[in-house]
């Protein structure tokens, strides 16, 4: 494997998942398999997830993980091509990244979205600059428009807790007092389409999701009736993803908070659980009634994080 953005990357998903439930009961199983050879972690952004769980994955593998911050440990990096460099960035990515790819054998990166720019960040031109110039196989630890590490992680936890071989899944979407990125939604629906799960997603009109993410779902704008029945529900804040009308990218276009998620819509569930892939707001995103009660599953979702990308990770060591 050489790259790791979506859910095809990984193949047959009940083999990943397999995998996953292998590594998860013993995870020092393949800890000869990264002997000697390092994987440099950048970020561009700020992570506590992300970050800890791919430093233990490395570690579980025996691989030595180097995290470099971006703009603090480093000079600032100049991302777009074609720009005259007198501002406050010194080094271009077109020679930072080949260079980070001399002292490692893999790079895991996180590069948000810039939510102006909606052709750019799309089209991944920071994370594809990676896959590019580095010669190294590339995991997206959240780019600008995919997390699949998460959605792996989301889908064993599904694995896990389902009652019935399809659960009813719905992704909610939730007010949030930034403009957030569409990744995690995106990567969500996608595997979970992926999967073969019961698939509803609802939101206010104009924050419908890019199709190639969601095609297959349903669309449900009531989010009472999306909630009928559903097994999982799975809150996200995600700003307008642009696509019926493109000047709107990246914009807040609703804030009606009677779309958090309390008692009020998980009484109409299936007794469903509740997950979301944290940091979250509470009393904006979700209740503390819910958050805080047995059906939330934040806490196993996010311990999977160090499963899922431990599978990547062993999948990429195999493969150089
Ligand atoms: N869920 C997630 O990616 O968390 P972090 O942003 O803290 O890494």
């Amino acid at each position: 494997m050489r790259k790791f953005f979506y859910a095809s990357d990984i193949g047959d998903l009940g083999k990943a998942l397999s995998e996953a439930r292998e590594l998860k009961r013993n995870r020092l199983a393949y800890k000869s398999l990264g002997e000697g050879k390092t994987i440099m972690l950048v970020f561009f952004n700020s992570s506590l997830r992300t970050r800890l769980s791919s430093q233990k994955a490395a570690l579980n593998l025996g691989l030595s993980p180097i995290v470099l911050n971006i703009g603090q440990d480093s000079w600032k990096l100049e991302t777009e091509l074609g720009v005259v460099m007198d501002g406050d960035k010194s080094e271009h990515l077109r020679e930072a990244i080949p260079v980070m790819g001399c002292y490692c054998d893999l790079i895991g990166v996180r590069s948000f979205a810039g939510l102006k720019d909606r052709e750019a960040d799309y089209a991944e031109t920071v994370l594809e600059q990676f896959v590019q110039y580095s010669g190294r196989p590339v995991i997206s630890l959240e780019s600008a428009t995919v997390h699949p590490c998460q959605a792996f992680a989301d889908l064993i936890t599904i694995d896990e807790y389902k009652r019935r071989p399809r659960p009813k899944v719905v992704l909610s979407w939730a007010p949030h007092p930034r403009a957030l990125p569409q990744a995690v939604p995106n990567s969500f629906a996608e595997w979970m389409l992926a999967a073969g799960m019961d698939l509803v997603i609802t939101q206010p009109e104009g924050y419908e999701l890019d199709p190639r993410f969601t095609a297959g779902a349903r669309i449900e704008y009531d989010q009472m009736r999306a909630f009928e029945g559903a097994d999982f529900v799975y809150a996200k804040n995600w700003s307008c993803p642009g696509v019926s009308d493109p000047s709107r990218y990246g914009q807040i276009i609703c804030s009606d908070p009677s779309w958090t998620v309390g008692e009020r819509q998980m009484t109409v569930t299936d007794n469903a659980y509740f997950m979301h892939c944290l940091p979250v707001r509470r009393n904006v995103v979700v209740t503390d009634a819910v958050i805080d009660s047995p059906a939330s599953l934040v806490i196993p979702e996010a311990a999977n994080r160090e499963i899922s990308v431990q599978v990547v990770m062993k999948r990429m060591l195999e493969s150089l």
